[in-house]
């Protein structure tokens, strides 16, 4: 969204639900999209995701009429919601839908020692919502923001994403890894960000690849068991983890599991396989990013791919389709040099490496597969807070 064109239409917008005057501001946060390192964050492993070029902003000003409460309306989904400054639940409400969100981000900073202040806080943006773009990590980072300048007070980005991955274990019930509000916190332009989720230490990548560009295919569903599989995934990992006596699988070694091989069911082994050759995969994709290697590229993406169906079991009949109409049209015209499913799975995106001239006529040749659409991905920057 360019702030620059949509100045007066935003300003408008929140003038007409909250009234005139005093100073809007907007926190603006990027989604996400995931190159490589899936279902490793929350085993301590290493990701390598982008922000992209679209946003949820949260426009914001100080509380008048009533300080102690913050008001909310979202224009995507054209509801509203308010709640007390000194605190809402201590969980999640399913009733509350998106303004879990917005609640939970509010109850982590209340939690570490932020006081609130009162506001109107009015939500829009044109980040799409289940699009495997992560719009509840920009949703969360968006109104960490602007609550946290409303109160006079600022949080260095990392400590800011473990309050947003709070409000989405807390409040949404996903027990996600750290991933995706970093990125959404940390992102430069054109650069992924490699993080090691077990030292939390962090090393923008170049991304400069001559005539390629990485692009987004939304298979448009959403299967009802997304939240529930994710959290059994987690599971069996802390398990493999708790029998190797580690805290998670980063630490593990070929001869510990040679040593516990008899102990992990046959399922949990697969899911051990594949989080230890995707944290491998992580750190020769970035070698190849860094290389400009096309082909590697292309070939690790397809490796993922197959990883995460076949060990991790967390595709899907539509994104495997997709997946495989992707690298059948790159095998006969060479547009199309590798893709996976991107994100937790089970529906959602699969993330593509595509010659950048090639993306029209792919997006219009995925359609009956990308039912949600398609985007080509600019890595763009993190959240930040601006004048309106
Ligand atoms: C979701 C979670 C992330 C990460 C991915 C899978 O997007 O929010 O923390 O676990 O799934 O890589």
């Amino acid at each position: 969204m360019d702030l620059r064109t949509e100045r007066s239409r935003l300003l408008s917008a929140f003038q007409k639900r909250f009234g005139s005057g005093g100073q809007v501001r907007a926190a603006i946060a990027p989604g996400r999209s995931n190159l490589i390192g899936e279902h490793t964050d929350y085993n301590g492993g290493l990701v390598l995701p982008i922000a992209v070029d679209r946003h949820i902003l949260v426009l914001f000003r100080p509380a008048r009429g009533t300080p102690a409460r913050i008001a909310v309306y979202t224009e995507t989904l054209e509801a509203r919601d308010e709640f007390s400054v000194s605190g809402t639940h201590a969980a999640g409400d399913p009733k509350l839908h998106w303004a879990n969100y917005v609640r939970g981000t509010a109850q982590a900073l209340i939690n570490r020692g932020i006081k609130l202040k009162g506001g109107d806080l009015y939500i829009t943006g044109d980040l799409p919502r289940g699009a495997g773009l992560s719009s509840s990590a920009a949703l969360e980072t968006a109104t960490a923001l602007a609550l946290l300048t409303l109160a006079g007070r600022a949080m260095a980005p990392q400590p800011l994403a473990f309050a947003c991955q709070e409000a989405e274990h807390r409040f949404a019930g996903v027990r996600c890894g750290i991933m995706d509000q970093t990125v959404v916190g940390l992102a430069k332009p054109n650069h992924a960000l490699l993080l090691d989720c077990h030292s939390m230490a962090t090393r923008h990548v170049p991304i400069a690849l001559r005539g390629y560009s990485f692009a987004v295919f939304d298979t448009g569903v959403r299967h009802k068991l997304a939240g529930s599989e994710y959290n059994k995934r987690r599971a069996e990992c802390e398990h493999a983890a708790a029998l190797l006596k580690q805290k998670t699988l980063r630490g593990v070694t070929l001869d510990a599991m040679l040593a516990i091989a008899g102990s992990l069911t046959a399922s949990e082994h697969r899911r051990v396989r594949h989080v230890l050759t995707e944290n491998l995969r992580v750190v020769q994709f970035a070698a190849a990013l860094a290389r400009g290697d096309v082909a590697e590229l292309g070939a690790l993406l397809d490796a993922s791919h197959e990883s995460l169906s076949r060990d991790y079991a967390v595709s899907c009949v539509e994104l495997d389709q997709l997946v495989a109409q992707l690298r059948a049209r790159g095998a006969r015209d060479h547009g199309c040099a590798g893709a996976r499913m991107t994100g937790g799975g089970f529906g959602g995106a699969v993330v593509a490496l595509l010659k950048t001239s090639a993306f029209p006529p792919y997006a219009r040749a995925m359609k009956p597969y990308a039912k949600g659409g398609s985007l080509l991905l600019t890595p763009s920057a993190g959240a930040r807070v601006v004048r309106l």
